[in-house]
């Protein structure tokens, strides 16, 4: 067995034999010294065969890649590599043996491979070898470590739940698995343990955890996989507060553990409605400021027609200050973000460069006092560039929330080390669906209204908030969760209000409404997205880093070439055709 990892050695070992194990990273010979680069999982040590040693022959012969176990002795070297750690020494060898050869390499191991996305997941496992994302393999293991660590010690207990189980109503389309035994009938993959650790609770088991595979088949992005891992927490006996303050107390073990970072509690908390209203995201990133303002009094008499025709018709007008932009701005700069705004639905962005002289978009059309007001409001000084956008409420909100994100990005607001937290709170309970024509639950329908919402659930559905919490991260949504509905007639209430009938009731998850009339405790929980924690703590915007095997944009599996075509054998077993495609 392999006993000693390259970089545990040091100039404390001069003189010591050792024995190594690992991969030739490269191979050089310098005036006949043959130098080689011996890669293990913990990084590189130099080796050195002379012309005078017995296993000179053998090194010539090796190549990038080949598996191999030398012997030694730890010298001082000459002149040190101060970027690797064990840059003081080398092994001059005695012995190497080949343990096994390796065909040429499709690209090189390095951290800055130019190699192309496709194929270094294709050849994932050689993916593996690079040192940044071996790094990001060892961070993710220390963070589900410390959570299980973490959990463990505050008294929960990790219970595994079904994967083939009946679809669970988390929103998202589900993957679906055909039944041999029961022919023409499906599981579904869970989008989440949801239900199922609903009924742990009602089981009696109090305080729950568990690292769960879910599957949700939806569009994906750069921080969404179909087959992703969360941190599931669900606990009896709670409040809103209970499980944000676990959470936080979580998330602090977590970053200083493994990052050694300070996080400082109580993170701030931010209404939901707030939120879309200064920041115009339910996961605002608060790295910058930037805020949304409301300008819409400033034009109530306005005799510039575009913005009196979107107030007449309900619509409002927004701005946000960039800070001493003006000049970074030209038309075409101006352009650019307005192309930017038009993919969520804004018409246009009409803009304002202060100066002594103000000039932009709209400086023509508005009046001095207008003009003033808007100063006044934005607190402007001189080089202040103001974006404005006027239209339909969500359209403003979402439109002008992407675009202070963007801004901060191309004017390199952001401090990369940093991290800023903070709960979104007061979720609405429901959201209207222009496709069905009706309110829907905005998370799911379990969960709890505010005590004094319980009586707009019918009533007033637009107003109705909900104990619902997100922990957002660096504008991620890091996790989120619930109070739950543990009475049964709010139960009933929250169907009626979603216009479920009994029989709808009964066929979606009658099983869990018939638990939850077995002494259901009060209840609430969580689910931290992990693979988006490890990239916050990683640093990465790409969620495919942090997943050892993950899948393309159109989920697929580029190394094992899945999805795939099928047996017919296995489509007859499961009676199922597959119609032409
Ligand atoms: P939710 O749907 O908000 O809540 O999911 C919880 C967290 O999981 C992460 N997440 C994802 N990560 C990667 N790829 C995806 N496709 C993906 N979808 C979600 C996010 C998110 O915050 N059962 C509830 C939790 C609860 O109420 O306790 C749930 O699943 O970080």
């Amino acid at each position: 067995m392999k006993t000693i990892n390259n970089t545990s050695l040091s100039i404390n070992d001069e003189g010591k034999k050792v024995i190594l194990h690992g991969w030739v990273q490269k191979k050089r010979n310098l005036g006949g010294l043959i130098f080689i680069d011996l890669r293990d999982r913990s990084g590189i040590i130099q080796l050195v065969a002379t012309p005078d040693s017995s296993c000179y022959t053998m090194a010539e012969s090796l190549k990038n890649e080949y598996v191999i176990k030398v012997e030694g002795v730890i010298s001082k070297r000459q002149s040190a590599n101060k970027n690797i750690k064990t840059g003081e020494i080398e092994v001059i060898l005695d012995n190497v043996v080949i343990l096994n050869t390796s065909k040429e390499i499709p690209f090189e191991i390095s951290n800055d491979t130019t190699a192309l996305e496709e194929t270094r997941l294709k050849y994932r496992y050689l993916d593996l070898r690079r040192e940044s994302l071996k790094n990001i393999m060892v961070l993710r293991h220390n963070i589900t470590y410390a959570i299980r660590e973490f959990l463990n010690n505050d008294d929960f207990l990790e219970i595994e739940t079904p994967i083939l189980c009946k679809s669970t109503p988390e929103g998202a389309r589900d993957y679906l698995v055909p039944s041999r035994v029961n022919k023409g009938k499906f599981y579904a993959l869970p989008q989440s343990p949801q239900l199922f650790k609903q009924l742990l609770m009602v089981g009696g088991m109090e305080k729950y955890f568990q690292i769960a595979k879910c599957f949700r088949d939806e569009d994906l992005r750069a921080d969404r996989q179909p087959e992703f891992t969360q941190v599931d927490i669900e606990m009896s006996f709670v409040d809103e507060d209970d499980i944000m303050n676990l959470t936080e107390r979580l998330v602090q073990y977590v970053f200083k553990k493994t990052i050694n970072y300070d996080v400082k509690l109580p993170l701030l908390k931010m209404k939901y409605d707030d939120a879309i209203d200064l920041y115009g995201s339910d996961k605002p990133d608060l790295r910058f400021d930037m805020k949304i303002h409301d300008i819409s009094k400033v034009f109530e008499n306005t005799s510039f027609n575009l913005f009196k025709n979107i107030l007449d018709n309900n619509g409002i007008i927004n701005a946000i200050k960039v800070n001493n932009a003006a000049d970074k701005y030209s038309r075409k700069g101006i352009d650019e973000l307005t192309e930017y705004v038009k993919k969520y639905g804004a018409q246009g962005l009409a803009f304002l460069k202060i100066s002594d002289e103000i000039t932009g978009s709209i400086a023509k059309v508005l009046s001095e006092e207008e003009i003033n007001n808007i100063k006044n409001i934005l607190n402007t000084e001189n080089n202040d560039l103001i974006l404005i956008v006027a239209d339909k409420t969500t359209v403003v909100k979402q439109s002008l929330g992407a675009l202070r994100c963007k801004l901060a990005k191309d004017l390199n607001l952001i401090d990369k080390d940093d991290y800023k937290m903070l709960w979104v709170t007061d979720f609405p309970s429901f959201e209207y669906s222009e496709e069905e024509n009706r309110f829907v639950s905005m998370h799911h329908p379990f969960t709890m209204p505010k005590d004094e919402d319980v009586d707009k659930l019918i009533t007033d559905k637009a107003n109705c908030y909900s104990k619902a919490y997100d922990i957002v991260i660096n504008g991620y949504e890091a996790g989120g969760g619930s109070i739950r509905i543990h009475d049964q007639d709010i139960q009933r209430k929250m169907f009626e209000a979603l216009e479920l009938s009994d029989k709808q009731v009964e066929e979606k998850f009658g099983f869990f409404v018939e638990g939850l009339k077995y002494g259901t405790p009060p209840h609430g929980g969580l689910a931290f997205g992990l693979d988006r924690l490890v990239m916050l703590l990683a640093k990465t915007e790409n969620i495919k880093d942090v997943i050892a095997f993950p899948k393309t944009q159109s989920a697929s599996d580029l190394m094992s070439e899945c999805p795939n075509v099928v047996d017919d054998k296995q489509l007859e077993e499961l009676k199922i055709k597959i119609d032409k495609i």
